[in-house]
């Protein structure tokens, strides 16, 4: 059956990435058609809203979305609703895409790109699942109001809510076991259960989910250190599972471990295996159109697509090997460039990787 897929180019440097991983979508001969829609700024200046219906029924109606980026400074200004972020979270909510899958590898080739000192990150291969449409992110009440007593009575209060449903925390649990069970076998599920009840009871649940997985090491961590782990040793993760609040934090913190975020893509996916893939970096608005951004986060999401969203192992392998072999080549965007390697822009190096899956 044909496969449906949403582009979803976005802004700032969005549309020319996309542009490179959907030409690489098609260089594989699958059964696919593509359908592309504005979406974020680019699809408030069109249509007034980041998410419009037609974007957002296009994306419903896919099989999976490839997702540029969204974002730029002149939409700093609008109110929350209609800033470009709100495209993300909308379609997150909408389309049920609880489970994020971000990858931190550190490729070999570009082992002096990271900031730590090689020995600490050189072999790093780590798996953040981060639960995306649950916690403070969505949580309600939220908001300002006025404080009805205690020490700032009368004053106005900025709030949100923290909150976890057991079955919110059970299929993410369940999604992060199955994934550490196909790697090396180990889960560090991070909280701040020393503070937060929220964290206590996602603890709870994940003992109790454990039992399920006896092969899977379940280990627990808090978020502090956690974040201080991932840059002291960060070899000793294999999968760590985390609420959506704590899991932005340190997918960031991670992706930079690797020096490249311009390398690092991301799945989120629904309980159907629908998914949206999406680089990890932003939109980059001060390199937007100048053809110089790094593709390669952006086609090793339509790797991800492949795997986890149409089970097409063979053709996700070759993208990832048509990767490595343009990175063996000494092929390189400005964020990676290294002494000795050839600098190219954004569609030479869709070329390349197009012309290295040709020759597989
Ligand atoms: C991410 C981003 C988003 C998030 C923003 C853009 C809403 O930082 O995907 O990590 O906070 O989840
Ligand atoms: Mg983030």
């Amino acid at each position: 059956m044909t496969k449906k897929i949403a582009i979803l180019p976005g802004d700032g440097i969005g549309p020319e990435i996309t542009e490179q991983a959907a030409r690489v979508l098609g260089a594989l001969g699958l059964d696919i058609e593509m359908s592309t829609a504005p979406v974020g700024g680019a699809a408030y200046d069109q249509h007034g809203h980041p998410l419009p219906p037609s974007t957002l029924k296009l994306a419903q109606e896919s099989d999976a979305i490839l997702f540029g980026a969204v974002g730029d400074w002149k939409y700093d200004n609008l109110e929350r609703a209609l800033r470009p972020e709100q495209a993300i979270l909308g379609l997150r909510k909408a389309l049920g895409l609880f489970a994020n899958f971000r990858p931190a590898i550190l490729y070999p080739q570009l082992a002096n790109a990271s900031s730590l000192k090689p020995e600490i990150v050189s072999g790093l291969d780590i798996l953040i699942v981060r639960e995306l449409t649950g916690d403070i992110y969505f949580g309600q009440p939220r908001g300002v109001r006025e404080v009805a007593d205690g020490p700032f009575k009368g004053e106005r209060q900025g709030f949100d809510t923290m909150h976890y449903a057991e079955s919110e925390v059970r299929r993410i649990a369940h999604v992060a076991f199955q994934a550490a069970a196909k790697r090396k076998g180990r889960l560090c599920s991070v909280d701040k259960a020393n503070v937060l009840e929220t964290s206590q009871f996602w603890r709870d649940i994940m003992i109790d989910v454990a039992n399920e997985y006896p092969n899977v090491e379940l280990s627990h961590m808090y978020v502090d250190n956690a974040a201080m782990q991932l840059v002291r040793a960060p070899k000793a993760f294999d999968v760590i599972v985390t609420g959506n609040l704590f899991g932005d934090i340190l997918s960031d913190e991670a992706a930079m471990l690797t020096g490249s975020i311009g390398m690092l893509p991301s799945a989120s996916l629904n309980d159907r295996n629908q998914g949206m893939y999406e680089p990890s970096h932003g939109s980059a608005p001060d390199i937007a159109g100048q053809g110089i951004a790094n593709p390669l986060a952006n086609i090793l999401s339509v790797s991800m697509m492949l795997r986890y969203s149409f089970a097409e192992t063979a053709a996700a392998d070759a993208i990832e090997q048509a990767v490595s072999q343009v990175l063996d080549q000494g092929l390189r965007t400005g964020d990676i460039m290294a002494e000795g390697c050839r600098q190219v822009g954004t569609a030479e190096m869709g070329d390349a990787v197009v012309a290295a899956l040709k020759n597989l």
